[in-house]
């Protein structure tokens, strides 16, 4: 393990936070809870860098990130990702068996900086990480308990709320996801790979959300 490498991505993943702040209260609760949190290098704990999957996937998602503003992350990650102990969800850790789409089931991957476990820094009830997904990918309208937020470093991704329009969201713009609000990615050529945190509620199930128009967007993806 290399602390020193963990704690700068660390420190830049909570500058980018600060920076995509805007005026939702999760961020309040985000930022006071990191607030509460010692990051020294020597209290991070023991974890086994690890990258199972989607290597390629994973280096070329954060060499998208645009250097204005992320460069300091960007080069952070480039420096130590291998460091981190990244997951693939084919478990259900986020979707607990939830069929969120064949798509998020074969390209996702994410690593925990602050959670329950196996992860740099400890919490029981707030989770804060990065998410790849592959491109192409539409990952299923669902809602869950959790206040969740993404600060997407890549883009543009598609995003629809309650099975809305679906609207753009570019590097930087925070998406935030109010406990019980129904949400749907879709991905396009260029990987997602987003910073993300939820407040509360981390053990809240994910419940999908059926919608007529899955199986045609896929297909548009994949065209
Ligand atoms: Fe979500």
């Amino acid at each position: 393990m290399n602390r020193s490498s963990i704690q700068r991505i660390f420190l830049e993943a909570k500058a980018s936070l600060e920076l995509a702040r805007t005026d939702a209260p999760i961020f309040l609760d985000v930022l006071n809870f990191m607030k509460t949190q010692n990051f020294s290098a020597e209290n991070i704990s023991e974890i086994h860098g690890r990258v199972p999957a989607h290597k390629e996937l994973l280096r070329s998602a954060i060499s998208k990130v645009p250097d204005n503003p992320f460069l300091n992350l960007k080069s952070a990650l480039l420096a130590g990702y291998e460091h981190l102990h990244w997951r693939v969800d084919d478990s259900g850790f986020y979707a607990k068996g939830a069929d969120v789409g064949h798509g998020y089931r074969s390209g996702n991957m994410h690593a925990l900086l602050i959670g329950p476990e196996d992860c740099p820094f400890q919490a029981d009830d707030f989770l804060l990480g990065f998410f790849l997904l592959a491109p192409n990918t539409l990952y299923r309208d669902h809602n869950h308990l959790a206040p969740e937020i993404y600060i997407p470093l890549t883009g543009p991704s598609g995003w629809r709320f309650e099975q809305g329009a679906w609207e753009d969201h570019f590097p930087g713009e925070m998406i935030y996801n109010a406990p019980g609000v129904v949400h749907a990615t879709r991905v396009y050529e260029t990987p997602f790979f987003a910073l993300f945190a939820w407040s509360q509620d981390v053990e809240s199930a994910c419940n999908v959300v059926f919608a007529d128009d899955w199986e045609s967007i896929e297909t548009e993806l994949l065209r």
